[in-house]
Protein backbone atom coordinates (compact mmCIF):
# COMPACT_ATOMS: atom_id res chain seq x y z
CA UNK A 1 0.00 0.00 0.00
CA UNK A 2 1.67 3.36 -0.93
CA UNK A 3 0.32 6.66 1.02
CA UNK A 4 0.73 10.11 -1.41
CA UNK A 5 -0.46 13.23 0.83
CA UNK A 6 -1.44 16.57 -0.65
CA UNK A 7 -0.89 19.18 2.02
CA UNK A 8 2.04 19.14 4.32
CA UNK A 9 -0.07 19.06 7.24
CA UNK A 10 -0.39 15.10 7.00
CA UNK A 11 2.75 14.91 5.68
CA UNK A 12 4.25 12.63 8.66
CA UNK A 13 8.16 13.50 8.37
CA UNK A 14 10.46 14.91 11.06
CA UNK A 15 11.21 18.03 8.11
CA UNK A 16 8.16 20.09 8.82
CA UNK A 17 8.60 23.10 11.57
CA UNK A 18 5.22 23.18 13.43
CA UNK A 19 3.91 26.94 12.44
CA UNK A 20 3.53 29.45 14.73
CA UNK A 21 -0.33 29.26 15.17
CA UNK A 22 -0.27 25.41 15.29
CA UNK A 23 2.44 26.08 18.48
CA UNK A 24 -0.09 28.46 19.82
CA UNK A 25 -3.33 25.78 19.82
CA UNK A 26 -1.25 22.80 20.84
CA UNK A 27 -0.03 24.86 23.89
CA UNK A 28 -3.91 25.40 24.46
CA UNK A 29 -5.27 22.14 24.08
CA UNK A 30 -2.89 20.69 26.11
CA UNK A 31 -2.75 16.63 25.86
CA UNK A 32 -5.42 16.82 22.92
CA UNK A 33 -3.46 18.87 20.90
CA UNK A 34 -2.84 16.95 17.40
CA UNK A 35 0.56 18.71 16.58
CA UNK A 36 3.58 17.42 18.82
CA UNK A 37 7.40 17.70 18.31
CA UNK A 38 9.19 16.28 15.89
CA UNK A 39 10.36 13.13 17.75
CA UNK A 40 6.75 12.22 18.76
CA UNK A 41 5.35 12.33 15.50
CA UNK A 42 7.78 10.17 14.58
CA UNK A 43 6.75 7.50 17.44
CA UNK A 44 3.07 7.88 16.98
CA UNK A 45 4.10 6.97 13.00
CA UNK A 46 5.66 3.28 14.19
CA UNK A 47 3.18 2.62 16.62
CA UNK A 48 0.06 3.42 14.22
CA UNK A 49 -1.70 0.34 13.32
CA UNK A 50 -1.27 -1.31 10.05
CA UNK A 51 -4.03 -4.13 10.52
CA UNK A 52 -7.93 -4.77 11.66
CA UNK A 53 -5.49 -7.27 13.69
CA UNK A 54 -3.31 -4.69 15.39
CA UNK A 55 -6.36 -2.50 15.48
CA UNK A 56 -7.42 -2.80 18.84
CA UNK A 57 -10.64 -1.70 20.09
CA UNK A 58 -14.34 -1.03 18.36
CA UNK A 59 -15.07 -4.46 17.99
CA UNK A 60 -18.49 -4.13 16.17
CA UNK A 61 -17.55 -1.64 13.67
CA UNK A 62 -14.41 -3.92 13.06
CA UNK A 63 -16.85 -7.41 12.51
CA UNK A 64 -19.04 -5.30 10.20
CA UNK A 65 -15.88 -3.28 8.24
CA UNK A 66 -14.67 -7.04 7.82
CA UNK A 67 -17.92 -8.36 6.58
CA UNK A 68 -17.97 -5.05 3.92
CA UNK A 69 -14.31 -5.78 3.02
CA UNK A 70 -14.82 -9.25 2.04
CA UNK A 71 -18.15 -8.58 0.27
CA UNK A 72 -16.30 -6.03 -1.69
CA UNK A 73 -13.19 -7.87 -2.73
CA UNK A 74 -15.51 -10.81 -3.96
CA UNK A 75 -17.03 -8.73 -6.27
CA UNK A 76 -13.80 -6.93 -7.18
CA UNK A 77 -14.91 -3.61 -5.67
CA UNK A 78 -13.87 -1.17 -4.31
CA UNK A 79 -15.16 -0.68 -0.60
CA UNK A 80 -18.45 1.45 -0.41
CA UNK A 81 -17.86 5.30 0.55
CA UNK A 82 -17.10 5.53 4.37
CA UNK A 83 -17.45 7.93 7.04
CA UNK A 84 -15.78 8.02 10.48
CA UNK A 85 -16.67 10.31 13.05
CA UNK A 86 -15.85 11.17 16.76
CA UNK A 87 -14.08 13.11 18.90
CA UNK A 88 -9.99 13.40 18.36
CA UNK A 89 -7.91 10.72 18.70
CA UNK A 90 -9.84 7.71 18.86
CA UNK A 91 -8.21 6.08 15.32
CA UNK A 92 -10.46 7.39 12.71
CA UNK A 93 -7.10 8.45 10.34
CA UNK A 94 -5.36 5.16 11.29
CA UNK A 95 -8.19 3.34 10.53
CA UNK A 96 -8.82 5.00 6.86
CA UNK A 97 -5.16 3.47 6.19
CA UNK A 98 -6.08 0.30 7.66
CA UNK A 99 -8.98 0.09 5.22
CA UNK A 100 -6.82 0.57 2.50
CA UNK A 101 -4.29 -1.82 3.51
CA UNK A 102 -6.92 -4.62 4.26
CA UNK A 103 -8.21 -3.82 0.77
CA UNK A 104 -4.62 -3.95 -0.76
CA UNK A 105 -5.44 -0.67 -2.21
CA UNK A 106 -3.10 2.99 -2.14
CA UNK A 107 -4.70 5.68 -0.28
CA UNK A 108 -4.47 9.48 -0.76
CA UNK A 109 -4.65 11.60 2.43
CA UNK A 110 -5.98 15.08 2.19
CA UNK A 111 -7.99 17.12 4.62
CA UNK A 112 -11.09 20.07 3.65
CA UNK A 113 -9.23 22.99 4.51
CA UNK A 114 -6.64 22.10 1.74
CA UNK A 115 -9.02 21.65 -1.34
CA UNK A 116 -10.17 25.49 -0.81
CA UNK A 117 -9.88 25.60 -4.71
CA UNK A 118 -12.19 23.74 -7.60
CA UNK A 119 -8.50 22.59 -8.98
CA UNK A 120 -7.54 21.12 -5.74
CA UNK A 121 -9.82 18.51 -5.17
CA UNK A 122 -10.47 18.33 -9.17
CA UNK A 123 -6.88 17.68 -9.40
CA UNK A 124 -6.67 14.63 -6.81
CA UNK A 125 -9.68 13.24 -8.59
CA UNK A 126 -8.40 12.83 -11.43
CA UNK A 127 -5.04 11.33 -10.63
CA UNK A 128 -6.53 8.48 -8.40
CA UNK A 129 -5.68 5.19 -9.14
CA UNK A 130 -9.02 2.29 -9.50
CA UNK A 131 -9.98 1.36 -6.62
CA UNK A 132 -7.71 3.29 -4.61
CA UNK A 133 -8.59 5.36 -1.20
CA UNK A 134 -9.10 8.89 -0.88
CA UNK A 135 -8.99 9.81 2.71
CA UNK A 136 -10.45 13.76 3.12
CA UNK A 137 -9.90 14.50 7.42
CA UNK A 138 -12.08 17.58 8.59
CA UNK A 139 -14.53 16.42 5.97
CA UNK A 140 -17.25 18.55 7.38
CA UNK A 141 -14.86 21.86 6.63
CA UNK A 142 -15.00 21.20 3.40
CA UNK A 143 -16.90 24.38 0.46
CA UNK A 144 -19.85 23.83 -1.47
CA UNK A 145 -17.71 24.28 -4.38
CA UNK A 146 -16.14 21.18 -3.33
CA UNK A 147 -18.67 19.09 -2.15
CA UNK A 148 -20.36 19.63 -5.74
CA UNK A 149 -17.63 18.17 -7.38
CA UNK A 150 -17.47 15.60 -5.59
CA UNK A 151 -21.64 14.33 -5.59
CA UNK A 152 -21.41 13.19 -9.15
CA UNK A 153 -17.85 11.62 -7.95
CA UNK A 154 -18.97 9.40 -5.29
CA UNK A 155 -22.09 8.57 -7.12
CA UNK A 156 -21.56 7.94 -10.43
CA UNK A 157 -17.67 7.77 -10.91
CA UNK A 158 -18.15 11.28 -13.10
CA UNK A 159 -16.92 14.90 -13.15
CA UNK A 160 -19.14 17.21 -14.42
CA UNK A 161 -16.98 19.52 -16.16
CA UNK A 162 -18.85 23.09 -17.88
CA UNK A 163 -17.21 24.02 -21.20
CA UNK A 164 -17.90 27.03 -22.57
CA UNK A 165 -20.20 29.87 -21.42
CA UNK A 166 -23.65 31.29 -21.87
CA UNK A 167 -26.02 29.38 -24.46
CA UNK A 168 -23.48 27.78 -25.73
CA UNK A 169 -22.36 26.29 -22.44
CA UNK A 170 -22.57 22.40 -22.25
CA UNK A 171 -21.92 19.85 -19.81
CA UNK A 172 -19.54 17.08 -19.95
CA UNK A 173 -19.42 14.00 -18.46
CA UNK A 174 -15.98 12.79 -17.68
CA UNK A 175 -15.45 9.23 -16.26
CA UNK A 176 -13.70 8.72 -13.13
CA UNK A 177 -12.35 5.35 -12.11
CA UNK A 178 -13.99 3.98 -9.25
CA UNK A 179 -12.85 4.62 -5.78
CA UNK A 180 -13.61 4.68 -2.08
CA UNK A 181 -13.82 7.77 -0.55
CA UNK A 182 -13.41 7.71 3.52
CA UNK A 183 -14.43 10.90 5.04
CA UNK A 184 -12.98 11.71 8.86
CA UNK A 185 -15.15 14.30 11.55
CA UNK A 186 -15.34 14.71 14.76
CA UNK A 187 -18.64 16.75 13.97
CA UNK A 188 -21.18 14.76 11.35
CA UNK A 189 -23.55 17.11 12.49
CA UNK A 190 -22.07 19.96 10.58
CA UNK A 191 -21.88 18.12 7.61
CA UNK A 192 -24.66 18.96 4.85
CA UNK A 193 -26.94 16.16 4.17
CA UNK A 194 -26.68 15.75 0.68
CA UNK A 195 -22.78 14.92 1.49
CA UNK A 196 -23.80 12.36 4.56
CA UNK A 197 -26.19 10.60 2.31
CA UNK A 198 -23.54 9.76 -0.31
CA UNK A 199 -21.79 8.00 1.87
CA UNK A 200 -22.64 3.93 2.13
CA UNK A 201 -20.77 3.29 5.41
CA UNK A 202 -21.47 5.74 8.60
CA UNK A 203 -19.87 4.77 11.70
CA UNK A 204 -19.17 6.44 15.00
CA UNK A 205 -16.31 5.78 17.10
CA UNK A 206 -16.26 5.15 20.68
CA UNK A 207 -14.25 5.85 24.04
CA UNK A 208 -12.29 3.15 24.90
CA UNK A 209 -12.84 0.78 27.47
CA UNK A 210 -9.95 0.35 30.21
CA UNK A 211 -8.79 -3.44 29.05
CA UNK A 212 -8.55 -1.90 25.42
CA UNK A 213 -6.41 0.78 26.27
CA UNK A 214 -4.19 -1.14 28.61
CA UNK A 215 -3.96 -3.56 25.20
CA UNK A 216 -3.06 -0.31 23.53
CA UNK A 217 -0.51 0.82 25.65
CA UNK A 218 1.67 -2.35 26.07
CA UNK A 219 1.38 -2.91 22.16
CA UNK A 220 2.86 0.59 22.13
CA UNK A 221 5.64 0.02 24.53
CA UNK A 222 6.57 -3.03 23.31
CA UNK A 223 7.17 -1.68 19.84
CA UNK A 224 8.91 1.60 21.08
CA UNK A 225 10.76 -0.99 23.73
CA UNK A 226 9.23 1.08 27.06
CA UNK A 227 9.31 -2.01 29.79
CA UNK A 228 5.96 -1.53 31.67
CA UNK A 229 4.30 -3.60 34.50
CA UNK A 230 0.53 -4.75 33.84
CA UNK A 231 -0.33 -2.37 36.69
CA UNK A 232 1.87 0.54 35.20
CA UNK A 233 -0.21 0.14 31.91
CA UNK A 234 -3.50 -0.03 34.27
CA UNK A 235 -3.32 3.47 35.99
CA UNK A 236 -1.82 5.29 32.61
CA UNK A 237 -5.02 3.63 30.70
CA UNK A 238 -7.21 4.60 33.62
CA UNK A 239 -6.14 8.73 32.99
CA UNK A 240 -6.30 8.30 29.39
CA UNK A 241 -9.69 9.70 28.68
CA UNK A 242 -11.11 6.87 26.43
CA UNK A 243 -8.65 7.81 23.87
CA UNK A 244 -5.21 6.44 22.43
CA UNK A 245 -3.70 9.04 21.53
CA UNK A 246 -3.49 10.30 25.20
CA UNK A 247 -2.35 7.14 25.54
CA UNK A 248 0.34 6.44 23.87
CA UNK A 249 0.82 10.19 24.72
CA UNK A 250 0.88 9.62 28.26
CA UNK A 251 2.65 6.49 28.34
CA UNK A 252 5.76 8.78 26.70
CA UNK A 253 6.00 11.30 29.47
CA UNK A 254 5.73 8.08 32.31
CA UNK A 255 8.62 6.68 30.38
CA UNK A 256 10.72 10.47 30.40
CA UNK A 257 9.37 10.86 34.08
CA UNK A 258 10.88 7.51 35.21
CA UNK A 259 13.78 7.73 32.92
CA UNK A 260 15.06 10.77 34.50
CA UNK A 261 13.62 11.09 38.36
CA UNK A 262 13.95 7.03 38.60
CA UNK A 263 17.42 6.15 37.22
CA UNK A 264 17.85 3.14 38.02
CA UNK A 265 13.84 1.44 37.79
CA UNK A 266 14.00 -0.98 35.14
CA UNK A 267 10.04 -0.82 34.26
CA UNK A 268 7.06 1.37 35.10
CA UNK A 269 4.78 0.34 37.34
CA UNK A 270 1.62 1.70 39.36
CA UNK A 271 3.30 3.83 41.99
CA UNK A 272 5.97 5.70 39.13
CA UNK A 273 2.92 5.85 36.74
CA UNK A 274 0.70 7.54 39.40
CA UNK A 275 3.58 9.59 41.19
CA UNK A 276 4.29 10.90 37.13
CA UNK A 277 0.65 11.63 35.66
CA UNK A 278 0.22 13.63 39.13
CA UNK A 279 3.27 15.16 38.68
CA UNK A 280 1.20 16.39 34.82
CA UNK A 281 -1.68 17.28 36.64
CA UNK A 282 -3.59 14.48 35.06
CA UNK A 283 -5.60 13.60 37.56
CA UNK A 284 -7.39 9.95 38.27
CA UNK A 285 -10.12 10.52 36.05
CA UNK A 286 -7.21 11.54 32.98
CA UNK A 287 -8.96 15.38 33.51
CA UNK A 288 -6.16 17.95 33.14
CA UNK A 289 -5.66 21.37 34.19
CA UNK A 290 -7.69 22.64 31.16
CA UNK A 291 -10.81 20.43 32.23
CA UNK A 292 -10.88 21.08 35.74
CA UNK A 293 -11.10 24.59 35.10
CA UNK A 294 -13.66 24.70 32.76
CA UNK A 295 -15.88 22.99 35.42
CA UNK A 296 -15.14 25.04 38.75
CA UNK A 297 -15.87 27.55 36.12
CA UNK A 298 -19.26 26.74 35.75
CA UNK A 299 -19.59 26.06 39.70
CA UNK A 300 -18.35 29.03 41.08
CA UNK A 301 -19.24 31.79 37.88
CA UNK A 302 -22.10 30.51 36.61
CA UNK A 303 -23.83 28.79 40.16
CA UNK A 304 -23.26 25.36 38.07
CA UNK A 305 -25.32 26.50 34.66
CA UNK A 306 -26.87 26.19 32.75
CA UNK A 307 -24.43 28.54 30.69
CA UNK A 308 -23.75 28.71 26.86
CA UNK A 309 -20.96 27.59 25.61
CA UNK A 310 -20.03 30.86 23.95
CA UNK A 311 -20.17 32.33 27.43
CA UNK A 312 -18.11 29.72 28.74
CA UNK A 313 -15.39 30.02 25.96
CA UNK A 314 -14.71 33.73 26.25
CA UNK A 315 -14.69 33.42 30.31
CA UNK A 316 -12.11 30.49 29.42
CA UNK A 317 -10.25 32.37 27.12
CA UNK A 318 -10.88 29.30 24.64
CA UNK A 319 -12.61 28.68 21.56
CA UNK A 320 -15.98 27.78 22.01
CA UNK A 321 -15.23 25.04 19.10
CA UNK A 322 -12.45 23.59 20.59
CA UNK A 323 -14.36 23.26 23.69
CA UNK A 324 -17.15 21.60 21.85
CA UNK A 325 -15.19 18.86 19.93
CA UNK A 326 -12.02 18.27 22.18
CA UNK A 327 -13.18 18.90 25.83
CA UNK A 328 -16.70 18.43 26.04
CA UNK A 329 -16.87 14.85 24.46
CA UNK A 330 -15.46 13.08 27.09
CA UNK A 331 -16.63 15.29 29.83
CA UNK A 332 -19.93 13.76 28.66
CA UNK A 333 -19.51 10.77 28.63
CA UNK A 334 -17.54 10.83 32.21
CA UNK A 335 -20.75 12.07 33.50
CA UNK A 336 -19.32 15.71 34.15
CA UNK A 337 -21.30 17.64 32.49
CA UNK A 338 -24.53 18.06 31.18
CA UNK A 339 -25.84 19.41 27.89
CA UNK A 340 -29.26 21.14 27.80
CA UNK A 341 -31.07 23.53 25.44
CA UNK A 342 -30.03 26.39 27.92
CA UNK A 343 -26.88 25.48 28.25
CA UNK A 344 -24.17 23.23 30.15
CA UNK A 345 -24.57 22.57 33.45
CA UNK A 346 -22.73 20.01 36.07
CA UNK A 347 -23.66 17.31 37.78
CA UNK A 348 -23.20 15.89 41.31
CA UNK A 349 -20.50 13.93 39.71
CA UNK A 350 -18.55 17.41 38.84
CA UNK A 351 -18.70 17.92 42.58
CA UNK A 352 -17.75 15.12 44.03
CA UNK A 353 -14.80 14.62 41.43
CA UNK A 354 -13.40 17.95 42.35
CA UNK A 355 -13.99 17.45 46.04
CA UNK A 356 -16.80 19.78 46.90
CA UNK A 357 -19.58 19.42 48.79
CA UNK A 358 -22.08 20.96 47.85
CA UNK A 359 -23.29 24.23 45.22
CA UNK A 360 -24.73 26.31 48.36
CA UNK A 361 -21.78 26.03 49.59
CA UNK A 362 -19.35 26.54 46.94
CA UNK A 363 -21.84 29.52 46.50
CA UNK A 364 -21.66 30.83 50.22
CA UNK A 365 -17.76 30.59 50.25
CA UNK A 366 -17.62 32.99 47.03
CA UNK A 367 -19.78 35.14 49.07
CA UNK A 368 -17.94 35.37 51.79
CA UNK A 369 -14.48 35.89 50.39
CA UNK A 370 -16.25 38.71 48.42
CA UNK A 371 -17.54 40.18 51.84
N1 LIG B 1 -7.76 1.05 17.68
C1 LIG B 1 -6.51 1.42 17.93
N2 LIG B 1 -5.59 0.53 18.35
C2 LIG B 1 -4.33 0.93 18.62
N3 LIG B 1 -3.89 2.19 18.50
C3 LIG B 1 -4.75 3.12 18.07
C4 LIG B 1 -6.10 2.79 17.76
N4 LIG B 1 -6.73 3.90 17.36
C5 LIG B 1 -5.83 4.89 17.42
N5 LIG B 1 -4.63 4.43 17.83
C6 LIG B 1 -3.43 5.25 18.08
O1 LIG B 1 -3.85 6.56 18.41
C7 LIG B 1 -3.25 7.53 17.57
C8 LIG B 1 -4.30 8.54 17.19
O2 LIG B 1 -5.19 7.99 16.25
P1 LIG B 1 -5.69 8.78 14.95
O3 LIG B 1 -4.67 9.77 14.50
O4 LIG B 1 -6.12 7.77 13.96
O5 LIG B 1 -6.95 9.54 15.56
P2 LIG B 1 -8.06 10.43 14.82
O6 LIG B 1 -9.37 9.87 15.22
O7 LIG B 1 -7.75 10.50 13.37
O8 LIG B 1 -7.86 11.83 15.52
P3 LIG B 1 -8.19 13.31 14.94
O9 LIG B 1 -9.66 13.52 15.03
O10 LIG B 1 -7.47 14.21 15.91
O11 LIG B 1 -7.64 13.38 13.56
C9 LIG B 1 -2.67 6.76 16.39
O12 LIG B 1 -1.41 7.23 16.04
C10 LIG B 1 -2.56 5.32 16.85
O13 LIG B 1 -1.26 5.02 17.22
MG1 LIG C 1 -7.12 12.09 12.21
Amino acid sequence: MAISYSNDNDVPNNTRQPRKKEVDSAERTGLLKKTETDYDERQEQTIRPKTLDDYIGQSALKESLLISIHAATGRGEPLEHTLLYGPPGLGKTTLAMVLANEMNTNIHVTSAPALERPRDILGILMSLEPGSVLFIDEIHRLNKVAEEILYPAMEDFTLDRTIGKGHAAKILRVPLPKFTLIGATTKAGALSSPLRDRFGIVYRLNFYNEIELNAIIRRSAEILGIAVEPQGASTIGQRSRGTPRIANRLLRRVRDFVEVRRKGQKSINSAAAEEALNLFEIDPLGLDPTDRRLLSLIIENFNGGPVGVETLASALGEDARTIEDVYEPYLLQAGLLNRTPRGRTVTPNTLRHLGLTSLDDVVEQKKLISE
